[in-house]
């Protein structure tokens, strides 16, 4: 019998040419590339055409994929009056992301309609929340740049493209992540591609995977002054509590993604001319390695990508509940590249459990246990 390994801590489950997550170098690879190499200079639909066909498109190519995209926007009827009343309960939005993306398969179930639709549920319910009606999505802008446009109604300015580009395909894929292998479960028992998303949404949703920039986030502003960060900072881990935005099951030195994002904030909030949070979030960042290091000797608690996400997207302008939906809206791509990976060489994915539990009881009747309660 195999040893059972909790968490299925390094079980290689899976063959993969999409990424490669190096935890002691600290290196991620997307599909050949170094993370930093496609993060910065690809736009969304070139990552994920490198994705799914493991090599960047030709010209031609690429503008027949973002015509397809862009034909694929809009979503079925009923997940515009579902994400109504989502909005009406005040659900989370990834639940809301979740029931909305269910309905995708009244349109079709076709790899790019999935993508597509992504940000227009996220920008929709996003609007509904603030009161206002959704917006029709643009065919004449690119995936990121039309996602801008239907959260605020404005074009975006190229800057702020770059910038949610550059986060889009800095977390577009990342091995075998627990919403990624989630997926690729649903996948090998034959199972379709909205099914397979569907369950990788819940799976993204828990703060231990994608939920964590939103608390990251509201550790820095609770924080407020650098002169804080390290009693704020204390008093949290002597309450047992977990620094949002650290740590991470397979880097155990800097996560890349970390970098990447943290010189996309860089260069946003420089344009805006406030560096205040940046700063902050730097000084957070170095007291928080330095106490988890003195108070986790030996477990090399670093930062994770959640830190800077959060404020990347927070210098976009988005609400901390579009955070992980965001993350959500570039994973899929991921997703469905592994999906495909999983169809073309399928296995059912079935491992085992150890049994632990007790053997050979007797079965008593109903009567018989009432009895022995009572005389008990
Ligand atoms: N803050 C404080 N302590 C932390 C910590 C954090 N962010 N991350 C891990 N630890 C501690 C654990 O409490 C544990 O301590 P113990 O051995 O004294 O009990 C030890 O470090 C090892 O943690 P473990 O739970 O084995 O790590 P993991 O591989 O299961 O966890 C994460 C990885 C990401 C779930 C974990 O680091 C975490 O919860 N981070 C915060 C949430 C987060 O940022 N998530 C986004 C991930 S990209």
């Amino acid at each position: 019998m195999e040893t059972f390994k909790a968490g299925l801590e390094g079980v290689v489950a899976a063959t993969t040419t999409l990424s490669e997550v190096d935890g002691a170098r600290g290196e991620l690879t997307i599909a050949g590339f170094p993370v930093g190499e496609i993060a910065s200079n690809a736009t969304f639909e070139e990552a994920v055409w490198l994705l799914w066909h493991g090599d960047l498109p030709t010209a031609q190519e690429l503008k027949a994929f973002r015509a397809e995209l862009a034909g694929k926007r809009e979503l079925p009827r009923a997940a515009t009056s579902l994400l109504r009343e989502a909005a009406g309960a005040n659900l989370d939005s990834m639940d809301a992301l979740r029931m909305a993306a269910g309905t995708i398969s009244l349109s079709s179930t076709d790899a790019a309609r999935i993508l597509a639709t992504m940000p227009t549920i996220l920008a929709a319910y996003s609007r509904l929340k603030r009161g206002e009606e959704p917006l029709a999505p643009r065919r004449d802008l690119g995936h990121a740049a039309n996602m801008l446009y239907m959260l605020t109604g404005a074009t975006p300015d190229p800057e702020r493209v770059r910038a949610l580009e550059t986060y889009l395909n800095t977390v577009i894929d990342h091995g075998l992540n627990a919403s990624t292998f989630t997926v690729r479960v649903i996948i090998s028992t034959g199972s379709d591609l909205v099914s397979a998303v569907v369950g990788g949404l819940g799976a993204l949703k828990g703060p231990l995977h994608g939920g964590a920039p939103g608390p990251a986030l509201d550790m820095v502003f609770e924080i407020g002054t650098a002169d804080r960060a390290e009693q704020v900072l204390r008093e949290k881990l002597g309450r047992g509590e977990r620094l949002m935005g650290f740590g991470h099951r397979v880097y155990k030195v800097r996560d890349p993604r970390a970098d990447v994002l943290a010189a996309a904030a860089e260069r946003l909030f420089t344009r805006a001319g406030d560096m205040k949070l940046y700063r902050l979030a730097r000084e957070v960042e170095s007291v928080a390695i330095r106490l988890l290091e003195e108070q986790k000797p030996g477990r090399h608690l670093q930062t994770n990508v959640e830190f800077y996400t959060a404020l990347v997207l927070h210098g976009l302008g988005f609400d901390v509940s579009l955070f992980t939906p965001t993350f959500a809206v570039s994973r899929t791509a991921g997703w469905i590249g592994h999906a495909f990976e999983q169809q073309r060489a399928n296995r059912l994915i079935r491992p085992q459990s150890e049994y632990v539990g007790p053997r050979g009881r007797k079965w008593m009747a109903l009567a018989d246990r009432i009895a022995e309660s009572h005389a008990g």
